[in-house]
């Protein structure tokens, strides 16, 4: 009687200790979360499933609709998602022009081996297509990163700083971005690495925070077309095939700090550059894009 009580206290301890064990590796967390409710993206979404949910699309799905003039319109222009403001409707010259002549500077001094290129993925220093390569899982940083964290990697490895998120980094990623001016976003987020990104990507773009408890789905998806504090959120479909922007208010952005702005408008603590939830949201933007071509020098107001 003593022998099988002890066994089985042995067993119960056991039990609870595994549990325990169990409970600490697994550290779940346990924040209390509120999400906007998903539209359906698919399983490889494309700039195109635009039109399925918002009248936008038609808009700006090519070069003929996308009308100038409709940015005349208070209530319309909007509708074109600003992409009138990008390289092919609109040559005037801006601070992306500037933006680039410095790139072209930089990229030249830090290809002067032909290393750089090779480092960014460049197949035989062609920089055509290169931006279409990004974001990717990349074997050499061990993560998942978008063309602006290459480029840090990259320059560095030259002996140069360019900090993801600065003029001069930002500067670089647009001069190779207009190689691939005209072609079409297309990554594939249906299967790999960029498939958790991706997936990843879409519950923080539904994750309310901050004071306002404002999720990315709020404005770009509730509120497309609604006037807030002067400014009208456009959809997210067709958002991420014209990074880095300049912005009228005088400033060089790379996407990631565009979505550090983004959130500092809703109420929302911004995250690091480069970090792993903004290259996720980046994923999750890109393959929103897929199809829609590339366009650079842009500018956005
Ligand atoms: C308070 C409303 C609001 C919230 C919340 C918000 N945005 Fe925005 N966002 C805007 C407005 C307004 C613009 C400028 C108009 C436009 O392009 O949609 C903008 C612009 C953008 C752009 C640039 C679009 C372009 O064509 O240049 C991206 C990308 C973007 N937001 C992504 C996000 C992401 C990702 C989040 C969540 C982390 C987010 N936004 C949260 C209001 C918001």
């Amino acid at each position: 009687m003593k022998i099988a009580n002890l066994t089985l206290a042995l067993t119960l301890l056991g039990a609870l200790g595994l549990a325990a064990g169990a409970n600490a590796g697994k550290a779940t967390d346990t924040t209390y979360r509120e999400y906007t409710p998903y539209i359906n993206y698919g399983n490889n979404p494309k700039a195109s499933d635009d039109a399925r949910f918002s009248n936008t699309y038609q808009y700006w799905q090519d070069n003929a609709k996308i009308d100038p003039k409709r940015a005349a319109s208070l209530t319309e222009f909007w509708t074109v998602n600003w992409k009138y403001r990008e390289a092919p409707f609109d040559g005037s010259l801006h601070g992306g022009h500037v933006a680039q002549d410095r790139g072209a500077g930089l990229y030249k001094q830090l290809n002067a081996n032909g290393a750089f290129a090779g480092c960014m993925g460049a197949k035989k220093g062609e920089l055509k297509g290169l931006r279409l390569t990004y974001p990717h899982m990349d074997k050499a940083m061990g993560s998942i990163v978008g063309m602006e964290a290459k480029i840090e990697y990259c320059a560095a490895r030259q002996g140069m700083k360019l900090e993801n998120g600065s003029y001069d980094n930002s500067a670089v990623s647009m001069y190779i971005t207009a190689f691939s001016n005209g072609l079409p976003i297309n990554i594939n987020v249906a299967k790999g690495p960029l498939k958790g990104a991706f997936e990843r990507g879409k519950k923080l773009f539904h994750m309310k925070a901050g004071w306002t408890n404002f999720s990315c789905a709020t404005c770009h998806v509730s509120l497309v077309g609604k006037n807030l504090r002067g400014q009208t959120p456009t959809t997210h479909y067709g958002d991420a095939s014209h990074w880095p922007t300049w912005r009228s208010k005088d400033e060089l952005q790379s996407l990631h700090i565009r979505l550090t702005e983004c959130n500092r408008n809703s109420g929302v603590q911004p995250l690091k550059i480069g970090s792993p939830e903004y290259t996720d949201l980046e994923v999750f933007l890109t393959a929103l894009s897929n199809g829609y071509p590339v366009a650079s020098p842009s500018q956005r107001d």
